[in-house]
């Protein structure tokens, strides 16, 4: 790699993702996949390790992953195409602002939230992928029965995800006001092994969208 190249990642890398502006365009899903297919939704990927694990699992399912980072999405697009994973698409977006624009109402089987960066600061929490105004827009996209799966470590955020997602309607599969007991997917993704690994609690949660309005 050239040492242009180089400096090129490194800068992109230390950039403000949230700082650059983007023209969202929903992309032809059935010329990616070439088939229609359940569709299943990572927000913030990371290395990809669970969203690349999970479609590789489960070939009946159509997978996208969304990560502001550049960086990213280039990685998982590389480990996709070298274990050959034609249900898996990747694409660099503010989720926040994006998922409106990329998916229809009531076509999305699945969101998965997995540690989301906390943005503690008042003045930054805008930026939180769960939020009242986000939790409402994935109730419009989500089919009915369709799944939100969350996990975060941190407890705080844990309870602002639930009640975010329980005030818009969402049925909490455990009961009201609980948290899951034990992985709701059965993959990992690589901050959950880390925490595992430093024996830190992990806050699990299942949502899924009511069949008809009235539950
Ligand atoms: C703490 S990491 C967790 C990564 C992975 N889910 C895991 O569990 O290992 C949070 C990820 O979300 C991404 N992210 C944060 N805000 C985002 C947004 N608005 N849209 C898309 N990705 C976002 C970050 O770039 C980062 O990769």
């Amino acid at each position: 790699m050239s040492a242009a190249v180089v400096s090129a990642i490194r800068h992109r890398r230390h950039a403000n993702p949230f700082t650059f502006r983007e023209t969202i365009v929903r992309p032809d899903y059935l010329r990616i996949f070439r088939r229609e297919a359940p569709l299943e939704v990572e927000i913030g990927f990371g290395k990809g390790q669970f969203l690349i694990a999970m479609a590789a699992a489960r070939p009946q399912v159509n997978v996208i992953g969304l990560e502001i980072r550049d960086f990213l999405v280039e990685g998982v697009l590389a480990q996709a195409k070298a274990r050959g994973l034609g249900n898996v698409f990747a694409l660099q977006c503010n989720a926040n602002t994006a998922i409106d624009v990329l998916f229809q109402p009531g076509e999305v089987a699945r969101f998965y939230v997995h540690f989301p960066d906390p943005w503690f600061k008042k003045r930054h929490q805008k930026r939180r992928v769960v939020t009242p105004e986000t939790a409402a827009i994935m109730m419009r996209l989500l089919a009915p029965g369709g799944e939100i799966h969350v996990m975060t470590d941190y407890e705080p955020i844990a309870l602002d995800i639930r009640e975010c997602l329980e005030g818009a309607g969402f049925v909490n599969t455990t009961g009201p006001g609980t948290f899951a007991p034990a992985s709701t997917t059965g993959f990992t993704s690589e901050r959950e092994d880390w925490h595992l690994s430093q024996g830190d609690p992990v806050w699990r949660m299942l949502f899924r969208k009511p069949l008809t309005s009235d539950g």
